[in-house]
């Protein structure tokens, strides 16, 4: 039971998104708010986690159902004891057209200097590199753990020094709190070699308190860096990608939109998601996952669980940031959606 697989949508499945913990060591607002992930906040006891060998073993039937990228996410995927050794054992997986898979993590790089060498020696690909602010007050606040500016550029030039690139740069933007950091940020990352891309705040997880009027549209984003560094759209680099392509006039290099809020992009959403303990999400807003873990722990074969995930993709409908849109165009949908640390960016 292996090919491709496409869902009810007729989209086919090309992207896995793999978080390997629930922890984070920074405490952002707009994803682990510190009135809920404190002291107290229950996260998974190591034994609920997916083995490397777990994961790696589904990551080859999910590659073998068309999927070609990977990303590692988390909480902070870098703070996986010796999550190199994973990506040493991913790295090793080829795509059904035998080309090795695009393999990248997500990372807020507090841990990044420190592990860049290691993660590319083991055959890590690039990385992306979340920071919303440039000013270390704005940032301060945004993490709310007192981690500087500096320390986040210093791992992203580590990353690139050793070739860990093309480097994106991820800055959610959350009106009221860092949006005059937009046109600093353009401005900073305006031809350098990195990739910088605004995400529109969403209404993940049920923590946030997310609301409407925080959000700023990417409409509003590009209006105000091409105000002042005049900018032309650009082609996707392929079907389904999450940003919008953006380029300066003068070749100072691109930029991204990520307008999951104001323009949804469900409609060729071909992005599965393995929690850390093993339920496969077919949507980042969804509110319950497909539990894999019983499966590998239940002494199910490779045959029977490959073709419980094809079944899986195929009954996919799931479109829940277009349906925001069309229904509540400004209220948080659904209350017991799963947080995103958890599922993973
Ligand atoms: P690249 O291959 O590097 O372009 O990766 P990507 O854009 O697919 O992944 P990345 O993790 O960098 O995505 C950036 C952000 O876009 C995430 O942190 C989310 O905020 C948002 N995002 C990614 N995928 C989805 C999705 O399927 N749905 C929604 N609503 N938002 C998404
Ligand atoms: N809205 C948009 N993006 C979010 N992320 C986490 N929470 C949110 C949210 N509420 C994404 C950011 C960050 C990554 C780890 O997760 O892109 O860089
Ligand atoms: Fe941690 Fe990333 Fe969430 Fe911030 S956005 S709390 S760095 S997982
Ligand atoms: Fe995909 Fe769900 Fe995001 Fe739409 S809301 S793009 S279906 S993950």
């Amino acid at each position: 039971p292996t090919g491709r697989v496409e869902d009810q949508l007729a989209r086919p499945l090309h992207d896995l998104r793999i978080s390997v913990t629930d922890r984070c060591n920074f405490r952002c607002v707009y994803c682990m708010p510190k009135a809920l992930f404190d002291k107290d906040y229950a996260y998974l006891p190591h034994g609920a986690l997916l083995s490397f060998e777990e994961i790696t073993r589904l990551a080859r039937l999910f590659i073998a159902h068309g999927v070609e990228k990977i990303r590692l996410t988390g909480g902070e995927p870098l703070l996986r004891k010796n999550i190199e050794r994973l990506v040493g054992m991913l790295a090793e997986l080829k795509t059904v057209h035998g080309r090795p898979l695009d393999l990248t993590l997500t990372t807020n790089a507090s841990l990044l200097a420190q592990k860049a060498q290691s993660l590319k020696d083991a055959g890590l690909r690039r990385v992306t590199v979340s920071l919303d602010s440039l000013d270390d007050a704005t940032f301060k606040r945004m993490n709310d753990v007192d981690f500087a500016v500096a320390d986040v550029l210093k791992g992203i030039d580590m990353a690139h020094q050793v070739g860990l690139g093309p480097i994106k740069i991820n800055m959610v933007v959350k009106g009221g709190m860092n949006d005059q950091e937009i046109v600093p940020m353009a401005r900073h990352f305006k031809g350098s070699p990195y990739i910088l891309r605004f995400i529109e705040y969403m209404d993940v997880g049920a923590s946030n308190g997310w609301n409407m009027a925080e959000v700023v549209p990417s409409a509003e984003v590009a209006r105000r860096i091409h105000a002042e560094l005049p900018l032309e759209p650009l082609g996707a680099n392929y079907t389904g990608e999450t940003a919008a392509r953006w380029r300066y006039l003068d070749g100072g290099g691109e930029i991204g939109l990520i307008s999951s809020v104001t323009q949804a992009f469900c409609k060729d959403c071909s992005r599965a998601r393995l929690s850390t303990e093993g339920k496969l999400y077919t949507c980042l807003f969804a509110s319950r996952g497909h539990d894999l873990r019983a499966l590998l722990r239940g002494g199910n074969n490779d045959a029977e669980i490959s073709s419980v995930l094809a079944g899986l993709w195929r009954g996919r409908a799931d479109r829940y940031s277009e349906l925001r849109t069309i229904n509540t165009s400004g209220l948080s949908g659904r209350a017991n959606k799963v947080e995103m640390s958890y599922i993973g960016g």
